[in-house]
C-alpha cells in the first residue's frame, strides 16, 4: 500500500505539472480526491491493513493527500495569475481618452465676501462677536426698544418657532448679547445669517448680515461716518461712492441708510439700483439711550454707533450680480465663475 501511495504521488505530481487547463486540473481534482478518487479509495481501505500497520500508512496517506491538494491549488493560482497578465497585455491603451479631471472645491462667493468684509473691520481693531439664529422676541425685538405692538415689527416679519422664539430678523439682538456681558469700551463685528418673510430679485427670506457697534465715551456720528467711509474705500476702491440718507431705526437716534453708487451701471440707473443709480448696503446710526438702558449702561456717560450691513448687496455691487437668489440656487454653472 506505501508503494500505492508512492505511485499515486508521483502520477498526480506529472499529471498537474503537465496541464495549464483549469478544466483539466478540476478534473485531476475529482479523479485524485473526489468522492471515489484514487486516494480516497485507499484511504477508504485503510481499515484493512493490520492495526499495528495502520497508523503509519495512514500518517503518508494523509501527507500525499495535503500534498496534492497543495499541488492542484497552486497550479490553479499559477493558471490565474498568467491569464490575467495575458489579458493586460491584450488590452489596448486608448491614449486618446481625455483625463478624469477632479474638481476642486472653492468658498462660496457670499463665504469669500463676508470674510473680506471681517477681514477688514479687524483691521480697523473690530473684534468678532457671534449670537444665535434662533433667538428670542427679547433679544430680537424688545430690547432692541421695538415693543409687542410696534409697527416696526411688520418691516421685519419673520418665521416663528414659538410666540417668543423666532429665527431672527437681523443681527442687532448680537449687540444686547455682547453689551449684557461686557463693558465698554466695546469695537465689534458681528457676522451671521438672518431671516424674513421676503423673496424677489433683490430679496431671500435668508440673507446674511454683518452687524457692527462701538461703544464708548465720546464716540460720534462722526466715528460713524469716518469707520464706513473707510470700510467702503478699502471694499470697493477710493473712487467709490457713498451717500448717508437720513432714516429711522427704533435702535438708534439719530438714524442714517448708507447707500453705495452702483457699481453695475456706474450709477446712471439699471434694474439692480432700480434706476436710481445707488444701492443700501446698511442701516446704521447713534445707538438709542433706551437700548443702554435696557443692558445697564449709563447712558449719559456712554454714547455708541451701531450698523447692520447686507453682505449679499455688497456682494452683488462687487461682483456685477443683477439677481439675489442665483447665490442659493446652487447652479454649478454660476457658482465656478469665482
Ligand atoms: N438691524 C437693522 C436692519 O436689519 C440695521 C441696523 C443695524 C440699523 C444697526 C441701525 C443700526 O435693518
Amino acid at each position: 500500500m506505501k508503494n500505492l501511495l508512492k505511485k499515486i504521488r508521483s502520477d498526480a505530481e506529472s499529471a498537474i505539472s503537465g496541464t495549464d487547463d483549469i478544466e483539466e486540473v478540476n478534473h485531476l481534482r475529482v479523479f485524485y480526491l473526489g468522492r471515489k478518487g484514487r486516494l480516497t479509495q485507499i484511504i477508504k481501505d485503510l481499515g484493512k491493513l493490520p492495526s499495528d500497520e495502520r497508523p503509519a500508512v495512514g500518517k503518508i496517506a494523509n501527507e500525499v493527500k495535503l500534498y496534492i491538494e497543495s499541488l492542484l491549488q497552486d497550479k490553479i493560482i499559477l493558471i490565474k495569475t498568467r491569464q490575467k497578465a495575458e489579458s493586460i497585455k491584450q488590452e489596448r491603451l486608448d491614449i486618446t481618452l481625455p483625463g478624469r479631471i477632479r474638481k476642486r472645491g472653492i468658498l462660496h462667493p457670499i463665504t469669500r465676501v463676508l470674510e473680506e468684509i471681517i477681514e477688514i473691520f479687524l483691521s480697523l481693531g473690530f473684534t468678532v462677536e457671534e449670537g444665535p439664529e434662533v433667538e428670542l422676541d427679547y433679544y430680537n425685538f424688545e430690547a432692541l426698544n421695538i415693543p409687542i405692538d410696534h409697527p416696526a415689527r411688520d418691516m421685519q416679519d419673520t418665521f416663528y418657532i414659538t410666540d417668543d422664539i423666532l429665527l431672527r430678523t437681523h443681527t442687532s439682538p448680537v449687540q444686547i448679547r455682547t453689551m449684557e456681558k461686557q463693558i465698554p469700551p466695546l469695537k465689534i463685528v458681528a457676522p451671521g445669517k438672518v431671516y424674513r418673510c421676503d423673496a424677489d430679485i433683490s430679496h431671500t427670506p435668508m440673507f446674511h448680515q454683518v452687524e457692527g457697534f462701538m461703544v464708548d465715551e465720546e464716540v460720534s456720528f462722526g466715528d460713524l461716518k469716518g469707520i464706513l467711509e473707510a470700510f467702503a474705500h478699502m471694499m470697493f476702491g477710493k473712487e467709490a461712492g457713498i451717500r448717508f440718507r437720513p432714516s429711522f431705526f427704533p435702535f438708534t437716534e439719530p438714524s442714517a441708510e448708507v447707500d453705495i453708487r452702483c457699481l453695475l451701471c456706474n450709477g446712471t440707473g439699471c434694474r439692480v439700483c432700480k434706476m436710481t443709480g445707488w444701492i443700501e448696503i446698511l442701516g446704521a446710526g447713534m445707538i438709542d439711550p433706551n437700548v443702554f438702558k435696557m443692558v445697564n449702561y449709563d447712558a449719559e456717560r456712554y454714547t455708541g454707533f451701531a450698523f447692520g450691513m447686507g453682505v449679499e448687496r455688497i456682494a452683488m455691487l462687487k461682483f456685477g450680480i443683477d439677481d439675489i437668489r442665483l447665490f442659493f440656487e446652487n447652479d454649478m454653472r454660476f457658482l465656478e465663475q469665482f
